[in-house]
């Protein structure tokens, strides 16, 4: 009975700081989602408004690249940057992408509207080269595939501009 006891006390005492991790990546993740990236204004007030002390966010915001702390464009684009996708011609369609948006990897173009990324394997392996844009997967890219594919997101960009 008191082995029991001892077992339910160190199984809460091991799933707590990982239940309450979760829900800080969540709440991290959210906050991202809805405002584009994490600004020094939207830490600060996680960190009041969840009594979490600032330099703890600011440590998992660092530490996890999926994190943003700088504004980014409307297209978010990932290129996966893995072997497989390596293999297949990634590396070349970087720089196809780099040309294409008018920016370097990790930074936004001069319009907003596309900021770039290389990311770790998204799990698409049998389909690569492959990369995500706004989350959406794009596989078995060429380079005529990939401009065919940043021409319609800057189309559909100005058309929406000139809608408003
Ligand atoms: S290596 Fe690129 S999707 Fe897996």
């Amino acid at each position: 009975m008191v082995s029991k006891i001892r077992k339910n006390i160190m199984r809460e005492d091991v799933e707590l700081p990982r239940k309450k991790s979760k829900v800080l990546m969540n709440i991290l993740w959210e906050a991202q989602e809805k405002y584009g990236y994490l600004s020094e204004h939207v830490l600060k007030q996680i960190s009041v408004e969840h009594k979490i002390p600032i330099a703890k966010l600011w440590g998992v915001v660092k530490f996890y690249s999926m994190f943003r702390t700088e504004p980014v464009g409307k297209y978010v684009i990932e290129i996966c940057s893995s072997p497989s996708c390596v293999l297949n011609g990634s590396n070349t369609l970087e720089e196809v992408l780099k040309n294409e948006i008018g920016a370097r990897t990790g930074q936004t173009s001069k319009d907003r509207l596309f900021t770039l990324y290389k990311t770790s394997c998204i799990g698409l392996c049998d389909e690569a080269p492959a990369m995500l844009i706004n989350g959406k997967p794009y596989t078995k890219l060429t380079e005529a595939r990939i401009k065919k594919i940043i021409a319609k997101l800057r189309e559909k960009a100005n058309a929406n501009i000139e809608k408003n």
